[in-house]
């Protein structure tokens, strides 16, 4: 079912666990996603990047997305990452997707503020969620946030860290929903084991009421998601662990057959691998 996205929010900050914002990139990975969280029995973020659209185009996966929200016997929120044009945000609109970040963390802060302003009081219309991000990401993906070249250390992290009263002051003005914060994570794999600074967490947690969101998940230890989760993080974007997760059982399946390997083979083991790893991660946000 479509979640009220709101309702959501509102549970995860008064029981103090996170939801899982978990991109899919495949029809596969849609279904691995939405049936962990039925087996799981939880609501679910369901995302999709602007970043994937050559692979998974917006105008295709929408509709698919919201398809499979809609039979899914769990609430779910159906969500785009990482939007960073105006023109690709309200093709979200149109397809029905039910929580939006817009990141025009790129642009000079006041740009930032008036930009995300104008679109999240139209969104908010149409019963809409939006996130922000103040502060940067810095990325081992190409194509997001890009401050660093594949598998190259990350200098000066602080730099990029979110300054508590620079989110306050944002989402006073913003009216957001919820805040992408950037307190030591990045996107895709570490290169080094990344130290959290819950300390940040807990302080802008304090200043403001709005959903708080980690970003760059994959690699983080179950023990610092779980302090970030207490310090105030409500939701969880997930995705280069997943989306990898099944590359060793694809080799080993393709090198140890003794007949011809069929896309479909590979995609039913790659989904059932997803699954595992989807159910695991929701298990560690629902931090009990
Ligand atoms: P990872 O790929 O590092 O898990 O991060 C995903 C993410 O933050 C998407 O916005």
């Amino acid at each position: 079912m479509i979640a009220d996205p709101k309702e959501i929010l509102v549970d995860a900050e008064k029981n103090n666990y996170a939801i899982a914002g978990i991109n899919a990139t495949t029809l596969e990975g849609i279904q691995a996603v939405l049936e962990a969280a039925e087996e799981m029995g939880t609501p679910i973020m369901l995302s999709h990047a602007q970043v994937h659209e050559p692979y998974a185009p917006i105008n295709v996966f929408g509709p698919l997305m919201v398809h499979f929200a809609e039979k899914a016997k769990v609430p779910v929120i159906i969500h785009l990452d990482h939007g960073t044009n105006y023109n690709y945000v309200m093709k979200a609109v149109r397809n029905g997707f039910t929580s939006i970040m817009y990141d025009c963390a790129h642009l000079p802060y006041e740009e930032n503020v008036s930009e995300v302003k104008r679109f999240t009081e139209m969104a908010h219309q149409l019963g809409i969620i939006v996130e922000a991000e103040v502060g940067q990401m810095p990325s081992n993906i190409e194509g997001i946030g890009g401050c660093t070249e594949f598998g190259v250390g990350i200098e000066n992290m602080e730099q990029y860290y979110t300054d508590p009263k620079m989110a306050e002051e944002f989402c006073i003005r913003a009216l957001v929903d919820m805040l992408a914060i950037s307190f030591g994570t990045v996107h895709g794999f570490f290169v080094e084991r990344p130290i959290l600074d819950i300390e940040r967490v807990k302080q802008i947690h304090s200043l403001i009421p709005t959903a708080l969101v980690m970003h760059g998940t994959t690699g983080v230890d179950e023990e610092q998601i779980k302090a970030a989760i207490n310090a105030g993080i409500r939701k969880f974007n997930y995705f280069t662990g997943i989306g990898t997760s099944a590359n060793e059982s694809i080799e080993a399946q393709i090198k140890n057959a003794t007949a011809p390997v069929y896309y479909h083979e590979i995609a039913a083991n790659a989904k059932e691998i997803m699954k595992q790893r989807a159910k695991h991660i929701i298990e560690v946000y629902q931090n009990k």
